[in-house]
């Protein structure tokens, strides 16, 4: 497991790059932790380390956003699905990419439908300050 603390929206984007130059093509990204802790800035800066230049949003409407850079990347968000249920119908599988990246936040929401070799990253904000802690770790060190 590590552990990484950033105190402002530039440092977690700065972590975020430093994991894309770590992280192949096939890896698949849960991102866990509140709303306003910051996942969707962590896959921007992921965004910008794989030159995309499309400005990644939280889709209203669409669950899944499909972005071109040095790696294409898929971005999922699943804030509005109940749980796995619901989670069944959508075949999420053909979005994990095996040639790029793929991050989702709110992956505990489809729980058992998503791959064995997960990154996990965890993000809890302090709400006193800017500090987000990352925890980053493998399914299998779960
Ligand atoms: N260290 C930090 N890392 C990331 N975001 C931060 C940090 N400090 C403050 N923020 C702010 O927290 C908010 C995170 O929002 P967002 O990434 O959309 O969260 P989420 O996708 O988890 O709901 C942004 O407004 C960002 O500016
Ligand atoms: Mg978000």
């Amino acid at each position: 497991m590590r552990i990484v603390e950033t105190n402002s929206p530039d440092e977690t984007w700065a972590l975020a790059a430093e994991l894309a130059d770590e992280l192949g093509p096939g890896t698949v990204i849960a991102l866990h932790g509140d709303l306003g802790a910051g996942k969707t800035c962590f896959i921007q800066g992921y965004a910008a380390a794989l030159d995309i230049d499309e400005p990644i949003t939280s889709p209203t409407y669409t669950l899944i956003g499909e972005y071109e850079g040095r790696l294409p990347l898929h971005h999922i968000d699943l804030y509005r699905l109940s749980g796995p249920e619901e989670a069944l119908g959508l075949g999420l599988e053909e979005y994990f990419d095996v040639n790029g990246i793929t991050a989702i936040e709110w992956a505990e929401r489809a729980e058992g439908l998503l791959p064995p070799d997960l990154l996990h990253v965890q993000i809890k904000a302090d709400s006193h300050t800017g500090t987000r802690t990352f925890r980053i770790f493998r399914e299998n060190e779960a």
